[in-house]
């Protein structure tokens, strides 16, 4: 027989040992049921033109990229550091917003409705953009400061749904940003490429941005986890586009809308500028990007763009001259031979509109003893 005492220590022994299984037991399957933080090595390379779509809700941590993750660990210091070094009139002592901005949904509809534009002003008139269409988040200090680049001409009904859909956008995923439209003048060839190259050098003249995003005016998107930023890779964020039934329409696409970083543009010397008209300089852009970088991509379910309708632009035949060469011109042609003289720079309310001039004989003029070389046979 075991006295009182003894009886009473046993009993709080197995009490205590009950206890300590259940709550591993409990702590080991919520483990399992908490999303894992790996991420699909497939979200860096390729689109997943086969992924299910996500059910809305908030961002799983699972679907930031990894390297954007570990870039942002890697450098928090430094980060911290070259902020508060770097330029102190942009600094603001706050905390760091929060690595998954908390309000976004997932899938999300534009209103597609033309208001006019002061009707676009008024709804956005509360949420403190600052003239020219900068806006950084007021409570915490952005992640990324990331100015977006619009080649523009002749597409006013397409830039108010564009302005009043991405403004609370882009706030909602608490970034610092700007948008820039570039508008050649009239009578010169549109050149979509040219006018990102003079977007990236004039930004950079007025803030020390860090992520560009090359955007045409008519995408929209449509799920706002698809993050506006700068992975180590170059981004294409267009993967699927309701125009090519959300699919991706070849591999080596850059079109549409694409991020890269100051470092990346100067790595492949920025776009090329000889492509005038429609079509061929992203195609250019990518074979200069795969040269030193992969092209990294979201899945499709995240990457989904609607294109607004217009009419067909008439593409540009003499596109194939210059994607013969290949890489062939991208150390000549670029930033480094770029030439435009900037016309006005106006600050309206929700965007910073740059008018530009260039002249394309001249342009065309300073590549064509190396396109005349490269075209000879060997
Ligand atoms: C053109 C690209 C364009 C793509 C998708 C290609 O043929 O060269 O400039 O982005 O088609 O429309």
């Amino acid at each position: 027989m075991l006295n009182r005492g003894l009886r009473q220590s046993l009993f709080v022994l197995v009490l205590a040992l009950h206890l300590i299984v259940l709550s591993t037991y409990t702590i080991l399957r919520y483990q399992r049921s908490t999303p894992t933080e790996t991420y699909p090595d497939h979200i860096l390379t390729e689109a997943d033109p086969f992924a299910k779509p996500l059910s809305p809700g908030p961002l799983p941590a699972s679907l930031i990229e990894k390297s954007e993750r570990l870039l942002l660990n890697q450098n928090y210091k430094r980060f911290n550091k070259q902020q508060k070094s770097a330029d102190k009139k942009y600094i603001l002592p706050r905390v760091p917003c929060p690595l998954l901005p908390p309000n976004l949904v997932g899938r999300v509809t534009a209103d597609l409705f033309s208001y006019e534009m002061h009707e676009v002003e008024e709804h956005l008139a509360n949420s403190s953009i600052q003239l020219g269409g900068h806006w950084s988040p007021p409570h915490c200090t952005a992640h990324y400061r990331v100015a977006i680049i619009i080649p523009y001409r002749n597409r006013d009904m397409q830039l108010r749904i564009f302005l009043n859909f991405m403004h609370p956008f882009l706030q909602k995923q608490q970034i610092d940003y700007q948008i820039y439209l570039v508008e050649p003048i009239e009578k010169i060839k549109f050149n979509r490429a040219l006018l990102f190259n003079i977007g990236f050098r004039e930004a950079l003249k007025e803030y020390p941005w860090q992520c560009f995003i090359f955007h045409d005016v008519d995408l929209i998107p449509e799920d706002d986890r698809n993050i506006y930023s700068c992975p180590p890779e170059p981004r294409h964020m267009s993967v699927s586009v309701n125009t090519f039934n959300y699919q991706l329409p070849y591999r080596g696409i850059f079109g549409g809308v694409s991020a890269m970083t100051i470092k990346q543009m100067e790595a492949v010397n920025g776009f090329s500028n000889q492509y005038f008209g429609w079509g061929g300089e992203d195609d250019d852009m990518s074979a200069r990007v795969i040269t030193k970088y992969r092209i990294s991509r979201y899945p499709a379910s995240i990457g989904r763009y609607r294109m607004l309708r217009h009419r067909p632009d008439t593409p540009n035949s003499n596109r194939f001259t210059f994607l013969h060469l290949g890489t062939g011109l991208m150390n000549h042609d670029g930033l480094s031979n770029l030439q435009y003289d900037v016309v006005s720079i106006d600050k309206k309310k929700l965007f910073t509109h740059i008018l530009v001039n260039y002249n394309e004989t001249l342009i065309k003029a300073s590549v064509a003893d190396l396109v005349k070389k490269k075209k000879k046979p060997h």
